[in-house]
């Protein structure tokens, strides 16, 4: 079977990540660079594939099967859009859409179109998190009573050069970031049904917010805690603590995780699970069990699974109504940080 040939719109931080991927990964190869910089031009040179400044000139020249979408959040929709009308399936980065008002006009697309989406919360393809989602799925922690979540980034400087970064509607770290963590608690324990959030912008003073911390509570029962901060020091983060993406950051060996049921407990990214023998409880002793994971790249995965779904083989394992569910849980608990009282999801819901 011929390679799938996969565009990549967006050569950014994440888009060369897609790139270098696409060079690794089985069964795909890269058939273009779109992104209108001079950088993306010269990296379209030294990987000797074709280069275009829009996604005009990609289509015309026919030369893709699928693409990556990997530029910023307020061209995701119009460029999703172009691409699904031209019967091109997509690989589209999060946050799917930068408002929910664009968010609904691409669940309208892709429901229209019936072209497959792909949405890049890739966490969901790690050994780590597809062995947790298997054990919990398997009852190993039971219902879930509590979970806590913890995301301290200290992120350079310069990270922030990049306008969209300081923009409240479209950058922050519960946007940017903890929407995987969000993700992966919607994956593991269904969906969210109230919030209550509080954010600052008091560490960096910049407009977008640096800290958030949020309360969650899920229609199935259960509470979590999210705590974040893109202007904190420690190793309690999933990007620093999973070796994720040794390309970008170092691995410090740390939970950041913390999942709580009524049989056992559950910690990430080390996969401890912790349980009581029958009848066990707080005055007897734990026992304590690492489970087995596989290994493996969770990019190259991420864009295996991508050329499976293309092929018709297999239906995405985000699909883009997760994206649009991820984007609502973060809308909510911004709008429970503005208005101090806690947003039921359901709230939401009337936009889309
Ligand atoms: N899944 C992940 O782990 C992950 C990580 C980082 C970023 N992201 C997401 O990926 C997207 C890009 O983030 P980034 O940090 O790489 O941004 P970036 O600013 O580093 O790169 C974006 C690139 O897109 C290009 N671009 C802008 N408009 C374009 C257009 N109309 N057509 C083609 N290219 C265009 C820019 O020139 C730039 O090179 C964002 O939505 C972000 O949230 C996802």
């Amino acid at each position: 079977m011929d390679d799938l040939k996969v565009a990549v719109i967006g050569a950014g931080v994440i888009g060369r990540t897609h790139i270098d991927t696409l060079s690794k990964a089985g069964g795909v190869a890269l058939s273009a660079i779109v992104d209108p910089t001079p950088a993306a031009r010269d990296l379209a040179a030294q990987r000797q594939v074709p280069y275009f400044t829009d996604i005009d000139a990609l289509l015309a020249a026919g030369i893709c099967d699928a693409a990556v979408i990997a530029s910023p959040n307020d061209t995701h929709v119009a460029l999703a859009e172009r691409m699904l009308d031209a019967g091109i399936p997509i690989l589209l980065e999060k946050p799917v859409a930068s408002t929910l008002a664009e968010a609904a006009i691409l669940a309208e697309v892709t429901a229209r179109s019936g072209v497959p989406v792909l949405v890049g919360h890739h966490r969901r393809h790690n050994p780590l998190i597809k062995t947790a989602k298997r054990a919990i799925t398997d009852g190993a922690i039971g219902p879930l009573v509590m979970a806590t979540v913890t995301c301290a980034m200290l992120k350079q400087p310069d990270y922030f050069d990049v306008p969209w970064r300081r923009d409240p509607e479209q950058g922050g770290p519960l946007l940017i970031n903890a929407i995987h963590d969000i993700d992966l608690l919607r994956h593991f324990f269904g969906e969210i049904a109230t919030v209550q959030g509080t954010h600052s912008n008091a560490t960096r003073g910049l407009d977008v917010e640096d800290t958030t911390a949020a309360i969650l509570t899920f229609e199935q029962g259960g509470l979590a805690t999210l705590a974040l901060s893109d202007a904190a020091v420690g190793p309690w983060s999933w990007e620093v603590s999973s070796g994720e993406n040794p390309g970008r950051f170092p691995k410090h060996d740390h939970i950041t995780h913390l999942y709580s049921g009524r049989e056992g407990g559950l910690s990430l990214p080390d996969l401890s699970l912790w349980t009581y023998e029958p009848g066990g409880d707080w005055t007897h002793p734990l026992t304590h069990r690492r489970l087995e994971a596989g290994t493996g790249d969770t990019y190259i995965a991420q864009a295996e699974h991508f050329c499976a779904v293309v092929r018709g083989e297999v239906k995405p394992l985000v699909t883009c109504d997760d994206g649009i569910r991820n984007m609502h849980v973060v809308a909510a608990i911004k709008r429970s940080a503005q208005t101090g009282r806690a947003v039921a999801l359901s709230e939401l819901e009337s936009v889309t």
